[in-house]
């Protein structure tokens, strides 16, 4: 194997990329973290940036002490920094969330008109956060997959002339949390704003790994609305982010309400604020706003367009080093014209899925994910399994259940780290009986060792 170490001062960034984790026989090792789609460490900046602010944290708004004022002048900066990362212009307002989700289900309240049918178009690929929020408020249809799991555009054509009048919004991933496909959002803006209607990216898997122009010169482009998560991106304190037209917003009741979200109450009489104020009830995360902007800066420094090209070495270096392991198949088109982020999909042939993940991580010490990563839709088709099967599942929970493993990289990671990884997953595939015995009815934790 040959190691081509990624530059170390990456690594320098973040934090506990050198702690040291248990294995199954007792030694220990520096833990490798492929499970960065679920979440990132933290940066070291947003550790110390938030320690440096905390000495000044106070009361935000609506207090005239200095350090309120302080407080509330960070916040409400943050917006901006935020709204510049993903080229938001100033038509666009920033409104912070917990994450993703909170964001999809934000926007699905503020959007229901309870007496129109109005239609969501949603896609087969989605995470069941852009997918569950619309489902009891509008009618929902799903546009379809290929045979390799990408998004078919002629159908987006086809639904969006079936339902034209009728959608209220098209709501599309703008890469899979599976295959890692990027879907082309900006000729998919275009289309969609053919068809007058607008559209929503859910940024969770894009918006950490690639830039992105909400806005650009050719409003024809244009993203409306734009969600992601900063637990994600390096900052794991409680922040998420929905971004769409202030003039759009000002225009929804807001789904929470209380403190903040109003200019004039009396007992029979509201006048709303105007958003992102009125969209976000109750005392704000402050310091989750410091957290994700410190992580932009430590962004804004390296470069998008940078990470995107680290992150696409270390993919294809993966792919290249596991694609020919025996017994292990990779669920996605791998060829090198695909766009896509850091993410591979895989089995390993007569192994469950969750067995795998646990001897990566009890032998070598290997975070991977294992499972339908909520989007079981999207894994039924990837898998071909058919209605028959699921219902089965439905009416026996305790049959097996199917699923893949997940590896997804941080632009921290290393060459070396991937090299450890295909030497265990050729060793795992070399020798299934011997770790399906060992570890099909293992009680023992990590632990317990
Ligand atoms: C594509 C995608 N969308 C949405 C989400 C939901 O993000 P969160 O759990 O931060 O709300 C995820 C989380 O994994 C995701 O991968």
């Amino acid at each position: 194997m040959f190691f081509k170490e990624n530059s170390p001062s990456y690594r320098e960034l973040i934090l506990g990329v050198n702690k040291k984790v248990p294995l199954i026989s007792g030694k220990s090792v520096t833990a490798i973290n492929f499970d960065n789609a679920a979440t990132t460490p933290p940066f070291k900046a947003v550790l110390k940036d938030i320690t440096s602010f905390a000495p000044w944290y106070s009361s935000i708004h609506r207090g005239e002490g200095f350090k309120s004022q302080l407080t509330t002048r960070f916040y409400d900066d943050s917006r901006n920094i935020v709204s510049k990362f993903v080229n938001a212009d100033v038509n666009n307002t920033v409104i912070y969330v917990k994450n993703s989700t909170e964001a999809f289900n934000k926007l699905s309240n503020l959007l229901y008109e309870p007496h129109k049918k109005n239609v969501i178009l949603t896609t087969d690929m989605e995470h069941h956060s852009n997918d569950l929020p619309w489902r009891d408020k509008f009618i929902v249809d799903y546009i379809s997959i290929d045979t390799e799991g990408r998004l078919s555009l002629e159908d987006l054509e086809a639904k969006l002339n079936k339902y034209n009048n009728y959608i209220k919004l098209v709501t599309i991933t703008g890469a899979s949390n599976i295959t890692g496909y990027k879907n082309p959002i900006y000729d998919i803006a275009k289309l969609v704003h053919k068809f007058g209607s607008k559209l929503l990216v859910d940024g969770a898997q894009l918006i950490p790994h690639a830039p992105f122009l909400m806005n650009s010169d050719n409003s024809e482009y244009n993203i409306d609305f734009l969600t992601f998560s900063a637990h994600k991106m390096y900052a794991p304190f409680g922040i998420g982010v929905l971004i769409g037209p202030k003039n759009i917003l000002d225009n929804c009741e807001p789904d929470l309400v209380g403190g903040g979200t109003v200019d004039i109450v009396t007992h029979n009489f509201i006048k709303w604020n105007e958003s992102p104020q009125r969209h976000e009830a109750g005392s704000p995360n402050v310091i989750g706003s410091i957290a994700l902007v410190s992580a932009i800066k430590v962004l804004n420094k390296i470069g998008m367009n940078n990470v995107e090209s680290i992150e696409k070495k270390l993919t294809a270096y993966a792919i290249s080093q596991i694609r020919n392991i025996p017994n292990l198949k990779i669920y996605c088109d791998t060829s090198s014209e695909v766009d896509r982020v850091s993410i591979i999909p895989f089995n390993i042939d007569g192994i469950h899925h969750s067995t795998v993940a646990k001897i990566l991580s009890y032998e070598w010490g290997i975070s991977v994910r294992s499972g339908c990563f909520c989007a079981q839709p999207y894994l039924v088709k990837l898998l071909n399994i058919s209605s028959e099967f699921v219902h089965d599942r439905i009416a026996n929970p305790d049959l097996y259940r199917p699923g893949m493993v997940r590896i997804s990289f941080g632009l921290y990671n290393s060459f070396q780290e991937i090299d450890i990884l295909a030497y265990a997953l050729s060793k795992i595939s070399l020798k299934r009986e011997y770790y399906i015995r060992k570890y099909q009815n293992m009680k023992k934790t990590l632990f317990d060792v």
